[in-house]
């Protein structure tokens, strides 16, 4: 088989085979004779003609096999995971992991870290004191049995197929395509052994997906995916305009996360979380209540558990920034609007996030929203705090949040969080 010809089929619209679709993916995987130029063009030519749904299982199917696949059958609770599309502000993993865990289930979390404006879940953790993300399968089953949830890093061995067709699509102009996101996210998830997903697709200013259609389009390929591959999946669209709750960046996401482990924290938080850990839970044939869970404190205990099981120790407080400055509201009224991509890449700027796969983030560094969507505000009034260790970098920041804050004479109508709900 000739690679060129597999891309010349997909460049003219034509179906791939699935010979020819294992045959790309695997030859590609073991660096056997496939370029990393033409892995790119034929990421394009997927770009731009895209896929039919027996294509994207196969093609999926074949990442997953070209790498290991764990082994979580024989807990002795069900295994139920959540995956989220990527947001700004968005911590929920770190209640819904204790949470869903408080009430029953094993939850194997693997994660990534964050690139560009949004956050990774593992750069948050890494925020905690001493915690560790590398962990053996050995560790995990352990701390699934006595614990109940784990997050840790995904190890290189896991669908290794989509690591290096990743960051060939990060310089090549080919993330934002559904089947391209849907068979890498999938592949991964789906080589983790968990027995049951949920899926968090955001959609809006701060997210992949920027409209609703293709937000359901992705969800829908992604259930689909989950499903034939004989893992139970739902997905909820939920919304992404504006900051998930009050903070972005790595120890603020933690101190709020855990504000909702206490019972408080932002109501937009406690929703979402909620509204995933109910699907979790029916996904798996668990009747518990979440909402009952979390006030009672378990989550709380959980995560705890959680932290220490990996080296992490709460006690030790969180790190902050040495330096802090304010942006104000440009004219009275009620916020509107927060925009999630504006903060998320201010937060990026400050030194939250990271520009390159190797570049290391801070953990002090981010944006806490001091007022709200639907707050009534004064001109001049502090709306949001910038935090950094290093102040040369306030200047930029200020600069992405020009128009950031909508501000109106009258407050926006309510909107809901949770916009669609995709199961088959
Ligand atoms: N996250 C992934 O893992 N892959 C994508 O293609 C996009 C987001």
């Amino acid at each position: 088989m000739r690679a060129l010809d597999v891309i010349i089929a997909k460049r003219d619209g034509k179906r791939l085979t699935g010979e020819q679709i294992d045959w790309f993916i695997t030859t590609y995987a073991a660096g056997a004779g496939i370029d990393d130029e033409q892995a790119a063009a034929l990421a394009m030519a997927i770009y731009l003609n895209g896929m039919e749904p027996d294509e994207l299982a196969r093609w999926t199917t074949a990442m997953i096999e070209s790498g290991e696949r764990l082994d979580l059958s024989g807990l002795d609770r069900p295994t139920v995971d959540k995956h989220s599309t990527g947001g700004v502000g968005d911590k929920l993993s770190l209640v819904v992991a204790p949470l869903v865990a408080a009430c029953g289930a094993a939850v194997p979390m693997l994660s990534g870290r964050g690139l560009g404006h949004t956050g990774g879940t593992l750069d948050k953790m890494e925020a905690i004191p001493g915690w560790r993300a590398e962990m053996t399968i050995d560790e995990m089953r352990d701390q699934l049995t006595r614990v109940g949830a784990v997050i840790a890093g995904a190890s290189a061995d896991l669908a290794p197929a989509d690591r290096k067709l990743y960051a060939l699509r990060d310089v090549t102009g080919t993330i934002e395509s559904v089947p391209l996101i849907a068979s890498s996210i999938m592949s991964k998830k789906l080589a983790e052994g968990t027995s049951a997903l949920t899926l968090d697709v955001k959609v809006g200013s701060g997210a992949f997906m920027a409209d609703v259609e293709s937000a359901r389009e992705l969800a829908t390929a992604m259930v689909s995916l989950g499903n034939s591959h004989g893992v139970a999946t739902h997905a909820l669209i939920t919304r992404m305009d504006d900051v998930l709750g009050r903070a972005v960046g790595n120890a603020l996401e933690v101190r709020e996360a855990l504000d909702v482990l206490d019972g408080g924290g932002p109501a937009d938080v406690v929703e979402v979380s909620l509204a995933l850990a109910d699907e979790m839970l029916e996904l798996v044939g668990l009747d518990a209540d979440p909402g009952a869970v979390l006030a009672s404190g378990a989550a709380r205990s959980v995560f705890e558990e959680m932290v220490t099981g990996q080296g992490g120790d709460l006690s030790a407080g969180l790190p902050e920034a040495t330096h802090r400055s304010v942006v104000d509201a440009p004219s009275a009224g009620f916020i509107t609007r927060l925009d999630a991509r504006g903060v998320g890449v201010a937060a990026w700027m400050l030194g939250a996030g990271r520009a390159r796969k190797e570049d290391d983030v801070s953990p002090t560094a981010g944006v806490v929203c001091l007022a709200r969507p639907g707050d009534e505000v004064e001109s001049g009034q502090p709306v949001l705090e910038l935090h950094t260790d290093d102040p040369a970098t306030f200047e930029q920041a200020s600069r992405s949040l020009e128009g950031a804050i909508g501000i109106a004479p009258e407050p926006g109508p309510p909107s809901p969080m949770v916009i669609d709900r995709i199961s088959a």
